[in-house]
Protein backbone atom coordinates (compact mmCIF):
# COMPACT_ATOMS: atom_id res chain seq x y z
CA UNK A 1 0.00 0.00 0.00
CA UNK A 2 2.69 2.33 1.03
CA UNK A 3 4.47 1.72 -2.64
CA UNK A 4 1.63 2.47 -4.54
CA UNK A 5 1.45 6.03 -3.07
CA UNK A 6 4.95 6.49 -4.61
CA UNK A 7 4.68 9.05 -7.26
CA UNK A 8 4.62 7.80 -11.09
CA UNK A 9 8.59 9.46 -10.92
CA UNK A 10 9.91 6.99 -8.17
CA UNK A 11 8.08 4.06 -9.84
CA UNK A 12 10.17 3.75 -12.94
CA UNK A 13 13.23 3.13 -11.26
CA UNK A 14 12.10 1.33 -8.07
CA UNK A 15 10.48 -1.51 -10.99
CA UNK A 16 13.48 -1.60 -13.24
CA UNK A 17 15.56 -1.90 -10.30
CA UNK A 18 13.28 -4.60 -9.54
CA UNK A 19 13.41 -6.78 -12.70
CA UNK A 20 17.42 -6.45 -13.59
CA UNK A 21 19.97 -7.12 -11.10
CA UNK A 22 17.81 -8.09 -7.88
CA UNK A 23 15.34 -10.06 -9.60
CA UNK A 24 18.19 -12.12 -12.01
CA UNK A 25 19.84 -12.88 -8.30
CA UNK A 26 16.44 -14.46 -6.55
CA UNK A 27 14.98 -17.77 -7.45
CA UNK A 28 13.29 -17.48 -10.59
CA UNK A 29 10.08 -18.34 -9.20
CA UNK A 30 10.29 -15.61 -6.30
CA UNK A 31 11.04 -13.25 -8.99
CA UNK A 32 8.17 -14.03 -11.13
CA UNK A 33 6.04 -13.44 -8.50
CA UNK A 34 7.48 -10.16 -7.18
CA UNK A 35 6.94 -8.99 -11.06
CA UNK A 36 3.75 -9.97 -10.89
CA UNK A 37 3.18 -8.53 -7.37
CA UNK A 38 4.94 -4.80 -8.23
CA UNK A 39 2.53 -4.55 -11.66
CA UNK A 40 -0.42 -5.17 -9.19
CA UNK A 41 0.70 -2.54 -7.18
CA UNK A 42 0.43 -0.30 -10.19
CA UNK A 43 4.62 0.05 -10.21
CA UNK A 44 4.70 -0.98 -13.77
CA UNK A 45 6.52 1.98 -16.24
CA UNK A 46 3.82 3.44 -18.30
CA UNK A 47 4.30 3.72 -21.90
CA UNK A 48 5.76 7.08 -22.95
CA UNK A 49 3.80 8.76 -25.42
CA UNK A 50 2.31 6.41 -28.43
CA UNK A 51 3.03 4.10 -30.99
CA UNK A 52 4.61 4.72 -33.97
CA UNK A 53 1.51 4.41 -36.91
CA UNK A 54 3.93 2.11 -38.86
CA UNK A 55 3.16 -0.26 -35.73
CA UNK A 56 -0.11 -0.14 -36.44
CA UNK A 57 -1.77 -3.84 -37.88
CA UNK A 58 -4.75 -6.31 -37.81
CA UNK A 59 -5.02 -9.92 -37.04
CA UNK A 60 -7.38 -12.25 -37.66
CA UNK A 61 -9.75 -9.30 -37.59
CA UNK A 62 -8.44 -7.26 -34.75
CA UNK A 63 -6.80 -4.13 -34.71
CA UNK A 64 -3.41 -3.93 -32.74
CA UNK A 65 -2.17 -0.35 -31.85
CA UNK A 66 1.50 -2.57 -32.12
CA UNK A 67 1.78 -6.20 -33.08
CA UNK A 68 4.35 -6.95 -30.12
CA UNK A 69 2.25 -9.21 -27.43
CA UNK A 70 3.22 -10.49 -23.71
CA UNK A 71 3.20 -14.46 -24.28
CA UNK A 72 1.20 -17.34 -22.49
CA UNK A 73 2.72 -18.54 -19.41
CA UNK A 74 3.99 -14.85 -17.51
CA UNK A 75 0.14 -13.91 -16.25
CA UNK A 76 -1.45 -17.29 -16.01
CA UNK A 77 -4.03 -15.95 -14.22
CA UNK A 78 -4.99 -12.88 -15.63
CA UNK A 79 -3.97 -10.73 -12.80
CA UNK A 80 -2.07 -8.16 -14.98
CA UNK A 81 -3.27 -7.54 -18.10
CA UNK A 82 -4.15 -3.72 -17.71
CA UNK A 83 -0.89 -2.90 -16.25
CA UNK A 84 1.05 -5.14 -19.42
CA UNK A 85 -1.21 -2.81 -21.36
CA UNK A 86 -0.32 0.38 -20.21
CA UNK A 87 3.54 -0.74 -20.45
CA UNK A 88 2.86 -0.44 -24.61
CA UNK A 89 2.40 -3.98 -25.32
CA UNK A 90 -0.07 -4.12 -28.30
CA UNK A 91 -1.57 -7.72 -27.21
CA UNK A 92 -1.35 -9.84 -23.58
CA UNK A 93 -2.35 -12.85 -23.83
CA UNK A 94 -2.77 -14.48 -20.18
CA UNK A 95 -2.84 -18.00 -19.03
CA UNK A 96 -2.65 -21.01 -19.69
CA UNK A 97 -5.99 -21.28 -17.48
CA UNK A 98 -7.68 -25.06 -17.47
CA UNK A 99 -11.27 -25.94 -15.96
CA UNK A 100 -10.32 -26.53 -12.38
CA UNK A 101 -7.23 -25.36 -10.24
CA UNK A 102 -4.16 -27.26 -10.08
CA UNK A 103 -1.11 -26.89 -8.61
CA UNK A 104 1.70 -27.65 -11.22
CA UNK A 105 4.39 -29.97 -10.53
CA UNK A 106 6.42 -29.53 -7.54
CA UNK A 107 9.19 -27.01 -7.30
CA UNK A 108 11.79 -26.25 -8.45
CA UNK A 109 10.25 -25.95 -11.94
CA UNK A 110 11.43 -22.90 -13.49
CA UNK A 111 15.54 -22.56 -14.61
CA UNK A 112 17.60 -20.15 -15.93
CA UNK A 113 20.00 -20.83 -18.09
CA UNK A 114 22.04 -17.80 -18.20
CA UNK A 115 24.96 -18.13 -20.37
CA UNK A 116 22.51 -18.47 -23.34
CA UNK A 117 19.24 -15.94 -22.34
CA UNK A 118 17.37 -19.67 -22.14
CA UNK A 119 14.87 -20.71 -19.64
CA UNK A 120 14.02 -24.31 -18.32
CA UNK A 121 10.30 -24.66 -17.30
CA UNK A 122 8.12 -27.30 -16.47
CA UNK A 123 5.79 -25.08 -14.14
CA UNK A 124 3.20 -27.87 -15.53
CA UNK A 125 -0.28 -25.42 -16.00
CA UNK A 126 0.16 -23.97 -11.99
CA UNK A 127 -3.34 -22.21 -12.38
CA UNK A 128 -6.00 -21.20 -10.23
CA UNK A 129 -8.74 -22.23 -12.91
CA UNK A 130 -11.22 -20.75 -15.26
CA UNK A 131 -13.23 -19.04 -12.17
CA UNK A 132 -11.01 -17.35 -11.07
CA UNK A 133 -9.61 -15.86 -14.17
CA UNK A 134 -12.96 -15.12 -15.77
CA UNK A 135 -13.96 -13.63 -12.46
CA UNK A 136 -10.64 -10.78 -12.93
CA UNK A 137 -11.76 -10.31 -16.85
CA UNK A 138 -15.41 -10.24 -17.08
CA UNK A 139 -16.01 -6.67 -17.68
CA UNK A 140 -12.36 -4.93 -17.49
CA UNK A 141 -11.40 -2.29 -20.21
CA UNK A 142 -7.51 -4.36 -20.69
CA UNK A 143 -6.52 -1.23 -23.18
CA UNK A 144 -5.07 -4.11 -25.49
CA UNK A 145 -5.82 -6.81 -27.54
CA UNK A 146 -6.44 -9.57 -24.87
CA UNK A 147 -6.24 -13.06 -25.31
CA UNK A 148 -6.79 -16.29 -23.40
CA UNK A 149 -4.81 -19.44 -23.77
CA UNK A 150 -6.86 -22.58 -22.74
CA UNK A 151 -5.59 -25.98 -21.65
CA UNK A 152 -6.66 -29.00 -20.19
CA UNK A 153 -6.27 -30.30 -16.65
CA UNK A 154 -3.30 -32.99 -15.87
CA UNK A 155 -5.81 -35.56 -14.66
CA UNK A 156 -8.85 -34.70 -16.82
CA UNK A 157 -10.38 -37.80 -18.17
CA UNK A 158 -11.36 -36.04 -21.61
CA UNK A 159 -8.65 -33.18 -22.84
CA UNK A 160 -11.35 -32.05 -25.45
CA UNK A 161 -13.86 -31.21 -23.05
CA UNK A 162 -11.51 -29.05 -20.92
CA UNK A 163 -10.82 -27.35 -24.42
CA UNK A 164 -14.40 -27.12 -25.05
CA UNK A 165 -15.40 -25.66 -21.44
CA UNK A 166 -12.61 -23.01 -21.85
CA UNK A 167 -14.18 -21.75 -25.16
CA UNK A 168 -17.56 -21.42 -23.48
CA UNK A 169 -16.21 -19.81 -20.03
CA UNK A 170 -14.72 -17.35 -21.61
CA UNK A 171 -15.74 -16.45 -25.14
CA UNK A 172 -17.56 -13.47 -24.14
CA UNK A 173 -14.62 -11.61 -22.14
CA UNK A 174 -11.60 -12.49 -24.92
CA UNK A 175 -10.55 -10.76 -27.85
CA UNK A 176 -9.23 -14.04 -29.12
CA UNK A 177 -8.53 -17.79 -27.31
CA UNK A 178 -5.43 -19.72 -28.18
CA UNK A 179 -6.03 -23.30 -27.67
CA UNK A 180 -2.50 -24.76 -26.26
CA UNK A 181 -1.68 -28.33 -27.11
CA UNK A 182 2.21 -27.86 -27.33
CA UNK A 183 3.23 -27.70 -23.28
CA UNK A 184 5.26 -30.51 -23.23
CA UNK A 185 4.67 -30.50 -19.31
CA UNK A 186 1.29 -32.41 -19.03
CA UNK A 187 1.73 -35.72 -20.40
CA UNK A 188 0.00 -36.99 -23.43
CA UNK A 189 -0.98 -33.01 -24.40
CA UNK A 190 0.86 -32.85 -27.37
CA UNK A 191 -0.45 -35.90 -28.93
CA UNK A 192 -3.56 -33.80 -29.51
CA UNK A 193 -1.76 -32.12 -32.42
CA UNK A 194 -1.30 -35.76 -34.42
CA UNK A 195 -3.83 -35.52 -37.01
CA UNK A 196 -7.17 -37.57 -35.80
CA UNK A 197 -6.82 -36.41 -32.75
CA UNK A 198 -6.61 -32.51 -34.08
CA UNK A 199 -9.44 -33.10 -36.23
CA UNK A 200 -11.54 -34.53 -33.25
CA UNK A 201 -10.27 -31.42 -31.26
CA UNK A 202 -10.84 -29.06 -33.81
CA UNK A 203 -14.32 -29.78 -34.70
CA UNK A 204 -15.38 -29.68 -30.87
CA UNK A 205 -13.95 -26.56 -30.05
CA UNK A 206 -15.49 -24.76 -33.17
CA UNK A 207 -18.49 -26.10 -32.43
CA UNK A 208 -18.56 -24.96 -28.82
CA UNK A 209 -17.37 -21.97 -30.27
CA UNK A 210 -20.45 -21.54 -32.79
CA UNK A 211 -22.69 -21.86 -29.88
CA UNK A 212 -21.18 -18.70 -27.60
CA UNK A 213 -23.02 -15.39 -28.28
CA UNK A 214 -19.93 -13.93 -30.08
CA UNK A 215 -17.58 -15.35 -32.70
CA UNK A 216 -14.45 -15.26 -30.72
CA UNK A 217 -10.91 -16.02 -32.96
CA UNK A 218 -9.42 -18.69 -32.16
CA UNK A 219 -5.68 -19.56 -32.75
CA UNK A 220 -4.13 -22.74 -31.85
CA UNK A 221 -0.82 -23.22 -30.02
CA UNK A 222 1.99 -25.25 -31.09
CA UNK A 223 4.93 -26.91 -30.78
CA UNK A 224 8.48 -26.36 -32.41
CA UNK A 225 9.51 -29.89 -32.22
CA UNK A 226 6.94 -30.63 -34.84
CA UNK A 227 8.56 -31.96 -38.19
CA UNK A 228 8.32 -30.96 -41.52
CA UNK A 229 5.65 -34.09 -41.89
CA UNK A 230 3.65 -33.72 -38.76
CA UNK A 231 3.13 -29.95 -39.97
CA UNK A 232 2.09 -31.34 -43.47
CA UNK A 233 -0.52 -33.07 -41.61
CA UNK A 234 -1.33 -29.98 -38.95
CA UNK A 235 -1.74 -27.50 -42.13
CA UNK A 236 -3.87 -29.84 -43.77
CA UNK A 237 -6.59 -30.49 -40.92
CA UNK A 238 -6.82 -26.77 -39.94
CA UNK A 239 -7.09 -25.63 -43.31
CA UNK A 240 -10.18 -28.09 -43.77
CA UNK A 241 -11.78 -25.67 -40.79
CA UNK A 242 -12.51 -22.35 -40.18
CA UNK A 243 -9.80 -21.57 -37.38
CA UNK A 244 -8.91 -18.25 -37.31
CA UNK A 245 -4.74 -18.46 -37.36
CA UNK A 246 -2.02 -20.05 -35.38
CA UNK A 247 1.00 -19.65 -32.66
CA UNK A 248 4.73 -20.96 -33.46
CA UNK A 249 5.88 -21.88 -31.01
CA UNK A 250 5.93 -23.05 -27.89
CA UNK A 251 8.98 -24.10 -25.80
CA UNK A 252 11.19 -26.86 -27.25
CA UNK A 253 12.12 -30.23 -25.86
CA UNK A 254 15.62 -30.00 -27.72
CA UNK A 255 18.33 -28.93 -25.87
CA UNK A 256 20.82 -28.55 -29.19
CA UNK A 257 21.15 -24.81 -28.50
CA UNK A 258 22.28 -25.30 -24.99
CA UNK A 259 24.12 -28.67 -24.48
CA UNK A 260 26.32 -28.96 -21.93
CA UNK A 261 25.48 -25.23 -20.18
CA UNK A 262 24.34 -25.63 -16.21
CA UNK A 263 20.78 -26.16 -15.98
CA UNK A 264 20.37 -27.45 -19.61
CA UNK A 265 19.35 -30.95 -18.45
CA UNK A 266 16.63 -29.98 -16.11
CA UNK A 267 13.25 -31.76 -17.66
CA UNK A 268 10.58 -29.12 -19.12
CA UNK A 269 10.47 -26.67 -22.59
CA UNK A 270 13.56 -24.31 -23.83
CA UNK A 271 12.57 -21.37 -24.09
CA UNK A 272 14.29 -17.64 -24.67
CA UNK A 273 17.45 -17.01 -27.08
CA UNK A 274 18.44 -20.17 -27.87
CA UNK A 275 15.16 -21.57 -29.23
CA UNK A 276 15.36 -18.36 -31.88
CA UNK A 277 16.30 -20.52 -35.00
CA UNK A 278 14.23 -23.52 -34.47
CA UNK A 279 10.83 -21.95 -33.73
CA UNK A 280 11.54 -19.38 -36.39
CA UNK A 281 12.30 -22.10 -39.19
CA UNK A 282 9.14 -23.98 -37.85
CA UNK A 283 7.65 -20.43 -38.52
CA UNK A 284 8.76 -20.69 -41.78
CA UNK A 285 7.63 -24.17 -42.93
CA UNK A 286 4.45 -23.46 -41.12
CA UNK A 287 4.00 -20.38 -43.57
CA UNK A 288 4.37 -22.32 -46.45
CA UNK A 289 2.03 -24.77 -45.70
CA UNK A 290 -0.85 -22.28 -44.31
CA UNK A 291 -0.98 -19.50 -47.29
CA UNK A 292 -1.95 -16.07 -46.06
CA UNK A 293 -3.41 -17.68 -42.60
CA UNK A 294 -2.30 -15.82 -39.32
CA UNK A 295 0.44 -16.77 -37.56
CA UNK A 296 1.68 -15.50 -34.17
CA UNK A 297 5.45 -15.77 -34.41
CA UNK A 298 7.10 -16.55 -30.76
CA UNK A 299 10.26 -17.87 -29.57
CA UNK A 300 13.38 -16.35 -28.98
CA UNK A 301 12.86 -13.04 -29.56
CA UNK A 302 15.26 -11.01 -28.00
CA UNK A 303 16.44 -8.17 -29.99
CA UNK A 304 14.90 -6.01 -32.75
CA UNK A 305 16.87 -7.64 -35.66
CA UNK A 306 15.29 -11.06 -34.10
CA UNK A 307 11.64 -9.27 -33.78
CA UNK A 308 12.16 -7.90 -37.89
CA UNK A 309 13.07 -11.77 -38.28
CA UNK A 310 10.50 -12.89 -37.31
CA UNK A 311 7.99 -10.98 -39.27
CA UNK A 312 10.40 -11.55 -42.63
CA UNK A 313 9.94 -15.78 -41.68
CA UNK A 314 6.14 -15.29 -41.55
CA UNK A 315 4.47 -13.95 -38.66
CA UNK A 316 1.65 -11.47 -38.61
CA UNK A 317 2.21 -10.36 -34.66
CA UNK A 318 4.53 -11.52 -32.33
CA UNK A 319 4.97 -12.26 -28.81
CA UNK A 320 7.71 -12.84 -26.31
CA UNK A 321 8.08 -14.19 -22.28
CA UNK A 322 11.98 -15.21 -21.47
CA UNK A 323 14.11 -12.43 -23.06
CA UNK A 324 12.09 -9.85 -20.44
CA UNK A 325 14.01 -12.00 -17.95
CA UNK A 326 17.67 -11.06 -19.18
CA UNK A 327 16.69 -7.73 -21.17
CA UNK A 328 14.32 -5.82 -18.60
CA UNK A 329 11.43 -4.40 -19.61
CA UNK A 330 12.56 -1.58 -21.84
CA UNK A 331 13.24 -4.21 -24.03
CA UNK A 332 9.51 -4.12 -25.55
CA UNK A 333 10.34 -0.27 -26.46
CA UNK A 334 13.81 -1.26 -28.38
CA UNK A 335 11.70 -3.97 -30.00
CA UNK A 336 8.87 -1.75 -31.31
CA UNK A 337 11.42 1.32 -32.30
CA UNK A 338 13.24 -1.68 -34.34
CA UNK A 339 10.65 -2.37 -36.08
CA UNK A 340 9.45 0.76 -37.24
CA UNK A 341 12.48 1.78 -38.47
CA UNK A 342 12.78 -1.39 -40.65
CA UNK A 343 9.58 -0.93 -41.99
CA UNK A 344 11.00 3.01 -43.06
CA UNK A 345 13.99 1.92 -44.34
CA UNK A 346 12.28 -0.54 -46.41
CA UNK A 347 9.87 1.83 -47.74
CA UNK A 348 7.20 0.57 -46.34
CA UNK A 349 3.79 1.36 -44.42
CA UNK A 350 3.37 -1.19 -42.24
CA UNK A 351 4.86 -3.34 -40.28
CA UNK A 352 2.27 -5.99 -42.51
CA UNK A 353 4.49 -5.24 -45.24
CA UNK A 354 7.31 -7.40 -43.34
CA UNK A 355 5.92 -10.81 -43.39
CA UNK A 356 7.01 -13.66 -45.53
CA UNK A 357 9.98 -11.44 -47.08
CA UNK A 358 12.93 -14.16 -46.32
CA UNK A 359 10.37 -17.44 -45.28
CA UNK A 360 12.28 -19.67 -47.83
CA UNK A 361 15.42 -18.93 -46.48
CA UNK A 362 13.63 -19.76 -42.98
CA UNK A 363 11.99 -22.60 -43.89
CA UNK A 364 15.35 -24.37 -45.84
CA UNK A 365 17.66 -23.60 -42.56
CA UNK A 366 19.73 -21.79 -44.57
CA UNK A 367 18.69 -18.27 -42.16
CA UNK A 368 19.86 -18.21 -38.58
CA UNK A 369 20.75 -15.11 -35.99
C1 LIG B 1 7.88 -19.94 -17.26
C2 LIG B 1 7.11 -20.14 -18.54
C3 LIG B 1 5.81 -20.54 -18.47
C4 LIG B 1 5.08 -20.73 -19.65
N1 LIG B 1 3.76 -21.09 -19.56
C5 LIG B 1 3.03 -21.20 -20.69
C6 LIG B 1 1.65 -21.49 -20.63
O1 LIG B 1 1.07 -21.63 -19.57
N2 LIG B 1 0.97 -21.63 -21.80
C7 LIG B 1 1.57 -21.45 -23.04
O2 LIG B 1 0.91 -21.55 -24.06
N3 LIG B 1 2.88 -21.14 -23.11
C8 LIG B 1 3.62 -21.01 -21.99
N4 LIG B 1 4.94 -20.68 -22.07
C9 LIG B 1 5.56 -20.55 -23.41
C10 LIG B 1 5.61 -19.11 -23.90
O3 LIG B 1 4.32 -18.58 -24.06
C11 LIG B 1 6.35 -19.03 -25.25
O4 LIG B 1 5.63 -19.74 -26.21
C12 LIG B 1 7.76 -19.59 -25.17
O5 LIG B 1 8.36 -19.28 -23.93
C13 LIG B 1 8.66 -19.04 -26.28
O6 LIG B 1 8.76 -17.64 -26.21
P1 LIG B 1 10.01 -16.92 -25.49
O7 LIG B 1 11.25 -17.58 -26.02
O8 LIG B 1 9.90 -15.49 -25.89
O9 LIG B 1 9.85 -17.12 -24.04
C14 LIG B 1 5.70 -20.51 -20.90
C15 LIG B 1 7.03 -20.09 -20.96
C16 LIG B 1 7.74 -19.91 -19.81
C17 LIG B 1 9.18 -19.45 -19.89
Amino acid sequence: MILSGLSPLLRIPLLSGLSREALLRMDPEIAHGATIAALRLGLAPEQEGADPPELRTTLCGLDLRNPVGMAAGFDKNAEVPKPLAKMGFGMVEVGTVTPRPQQGNPRPRLFRIAAAEGVVNRMGFNNEGHEAAFARLKGARVGAILGVNIGANKDSEDFVADYVKGVTRFAEVADYLTVNISSPNTPGLRNLQADEALTRLLAAVLKARSRASVRVPILLKLAPDLDEKALDGVARVVLATDLDGLVMSNTTLSRDAVAGMENATETGGLSGRPLFNLSTMRLAQLRQRVGTLPIVGVGGIHSPESAVAKFEAGANAIQLYSALVFGGLDLLDRLKRGLAAAVRSRGLHSVAGLTGATTAEWASGRASL
